[in-house]
């Protein structure tokens, strides 16, 4: 039975800064923001917008009348959770009026998250053929004002509803994955900024990446001419070249030239959003699927990273006519209706938030999904439906 992605939906918040205008209040070289590193806009969210909010967004994209009541299953990866206790995949079923009989959880491992969420998400459609399976990656990245990590930022989310028969992404059964205990990269509890060990965690991406190449390719006897695209797990775009660097004097040079140009399509949408944490890598397939030259059933690689640290490499194929099941307009509209704010307002807004026994303005909401209020310490979630 084939197994995969049959819907995607994507959602960022609506305000963003631009990278220059940070380099330049930072007392930074442009360049090394926008060449070294390789970022545009950085998504900035509001108060009201968290891991729940955005997940709704991008999930409401991928569900109608239709779908709904054949989900069995609810995962949601995140790093940004809103309670130590509560899954936000609870306050989804709420506010997705999913049916009652759904296994809904969250999953945590950094930016592998939504990866975990897939895995599981096929064999339960393996078992289950007949339920679908929504999986969402929803995250704020955040490093702190003034850090080497604050250009890296970004916040977004990634829903994908799994089941038979997909329409976007075929999942192949080849998959080499691995974990380790590394300290490149946390949050304590007490924390709502990341601590990372930077060049580090850098190193480790690519050590993960060659080590997982390496065994794929003796594992399924395979080379890189298999394959169309490469799809990366994106902190910041610069990262996956850096990655694709163990490629080069080991392949063929066309075909390295194909895949650099097939990465370039695939950080289309990165570079204006930044890092999403665990929707990034699923960002890079959306990109690469809205923008690339796709040829019918290729085959396609996504390393999955997560700090901490565990990575996944597995491959999918495209399925014929997948535009058709992805709400194009919509993303659109969304990655093109944004509102550029300065670096002082991304400063006001950045040590904001909804204390206990207060509303949010409803107002000045430009989401369709909001946290409305706090109330007994209890989050209080409502859409404008
Ligand atoms: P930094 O120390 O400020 O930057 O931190 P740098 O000095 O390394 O410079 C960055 C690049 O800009 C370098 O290029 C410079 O040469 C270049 P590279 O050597 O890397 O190719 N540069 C310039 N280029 C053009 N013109 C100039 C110029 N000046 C310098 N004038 C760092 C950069 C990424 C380390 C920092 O932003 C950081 O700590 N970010 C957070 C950690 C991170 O994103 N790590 C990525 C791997 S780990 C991961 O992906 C998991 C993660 O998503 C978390 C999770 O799993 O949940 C982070």
């Amino acid at each position: 039975m084939d197994i995969g992605i049959d819907k995607i939906g994507f959602y960022t918040p609506k305000n963003y800064i631009d990278i220059v205008d940070l380099a330049k209040a930072r007392n930074q070289d442009p360049d090394k923001f926008t060449i070294g590193i390789g970022q545009e806009k950085q998504a900035v969210p509001m108060p009201y917008e968290d891991a729940v909010t955005m997940a709704a967004e991008a999930a409401s994209q991928v569900l109608d009348d239709t779908n709904n009541s054949d989900i069995g299953l609810l995962i949601v990866g995140t790093e940004s959770s809103v309670d130590e206790s509560k899954a936000s995949a609870l306050f989804l079923t709420d506010l997705l009026e999913l049916p009652a009989d759904v296994r809904a959880f969250e999953i945590k491992e950094a930016c592998y998250g939504a990866t975990a969420g897939l895995q599981t998400a096929r064999d339960y459609i393996a078992a289950n053929p007949d339920k679908k399976a929504l999986v969402i990656a929803s995250d704020i990245a955040r490093y702190g004002l003034n850090t080497p990590g604050e250009v890296t930022q970004g916040a977004g989310a990634v829903a994908m509803l799994l089941s038979a028969d997909p329409r976007i992404l075929k999942l192949e059964n080849k998959s080499t994955f691995m974990s380790r205990n590394v300290g490149d990269f946390w949050r304590p509890t007490f924390s709502k900024t990341a601590f990372a060990r930077g060049k580090y965690s850098n190193q480790i991406y690519i050590e993960f990446f060659s080590t997982l190449w390496e065994q794929f390719q003796e594992k399924y006897d395979v080379t890189a001419a298999d394959f169309k695209a490469m799809l990366f797990h994106i902190p910041y775009t610069k990262m996956g070249s850096k990655a694709m660097k163990i490629l080069e004097g080991n392949i063929d040079e066309d075909k390295l030239s194909e895949l650099k140009a097939s990465y370039q399509e695939s950080i289309k949408f990165g570079k204006v959003v930044g890092n999403l944490y665990t929707g990034s890598l699923y960002l890079s397939l959306l990109s690469y699927l809205l923008n690339a030259n796709i040829d019918s059933n290729e085959e396609i690689l996504l390393f999955s990273y997560g700090s901490g640290s565990m990575g996944e490499l597995f491959s999918g194929k495209i399925q014929p006519g997948f535009k058709d099941a992805i709400d194009i307009k919509t993303i659109e509209n969304i990655l093109q209706n944004r509102n550029k704010i300065n670096i002082s307002e991304y400063e006001g807004i950045f040590g904001q938030g909804l204390e206990n026994g207060q509303k949010t303005d409803v107002k000045a909401i430009t989401s369709t999904y909001y946290l409305s209020e706090i109330k007994e310490n209890e989050r209080i979630y409502q859409s404008h439906n």
